[in-house]
């Protein structure tokens, strides 16, 4: 299995802290906010990872990571030329995953468990996908996954009204069919090619699993209070030695 990190996209929200920076090199407490999924991925067993950042940003990866043997890691790096989602980033990643099965996670997510349970569990699953839920306060900003016993029926993109306040988090497990499905995908309204849709498509096979996250969840990329939040979880993570 190898680990993708999705660093692209133009942090708008974020603005103007991410003018002249990439969001996933933003500080959170003493670490830059990149260095967190990176440990997610290792602690779960990945040791062969892409990067896949926006121009103009490819070199600040490079400069602080390197190729990656300082964390214990084997790096590659592939860079998204125009912003055009997160599933386009992943199709990017489609000849470094070589056929194999990928865990992808999204640069600005903070995950206090470690996820290697899950992993190896989508090891041994036959085919299809796996993501995280967690509950939420705030489930429009995110997507939802709508349930029905242990399957999720649909997800949702950023819903007005959400049917749960399950967010689907930024940590997706995918076999390798993965990238014939992203070249299926449609622009959405906002012109990007969803993660939401790719995550429906297995929805819509039955092929979708999930797991209930448990422990603290920051997504430090949403809002100047989310990175605020991912700061002082990671505060709490690093003063406590849990990370
Ligand atoms: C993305 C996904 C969303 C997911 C979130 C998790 O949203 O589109 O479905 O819930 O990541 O961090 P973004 O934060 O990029 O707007």
């Amino acid at each position: 299995m190898k680990g993708i990190i999705l660093a692209g996209g133009t942090g708008s929200r974020l603005f103007p802290l991410t003018k002249v920076t990439n969001k996933h090199l933003l500080p959170v407490y003493n670490k830059p906010m990149i260095f967190y999924p990176l440990q997610t991925l290792k602690d779960a067993g990945l040791k062969d990872i892409m990067i896949v950042s926006g121009k103009g940003h490819a070199g600040g990866f490079l400069e602080l990571l390197g190729d990656g043997h300082d964390f214990g890691v084997h790096l590659s790096y592939g860079v998204q030329e125009q912003p055009g989602g997160i599933a386009q980033a992943l199709g990017l990643a489609e000849d470094f995953a070589d056929n194999q099965k990928i865990v992808v996670i999204l640069g600005d997510n903070l995950l206090e468990d470690n996820i290697v349970n899950a992993v190896q569990a989508f090891e041994k699953q036959e085919q299809g996908a796996k993501v995280f839920l967690k509950k939420v306060e705030n489930p429009k900003s995110f997507g939802v996954a709508e349930i029905s016993g242990d399957k999720i029926v649909n997800i949702e993109e950023k819903p007005k009204a959400p049917k749960s306040d399950l967010a689907v988090i930024g940590v997706y497990m995918y076999d390798a069919q993965v990238f014939q499905v992203i070249k299926t995908l449609k622009p959405s309204a906002r012109g990007e090619l969803e993660v939401t849709d790719l995550n429906n498509y297995y929805v819509s096979q039955g092929t979708m699993t999930y797991e209930i996250l448990n422990g603290a969840w920051g997504d430090g990329g949403e809002s100047f209070d989310s990175l605020l939040k991912a700061s002082n979880l990671a505060a709490e993570w690093t003063k406590s030695g849990k990370k």
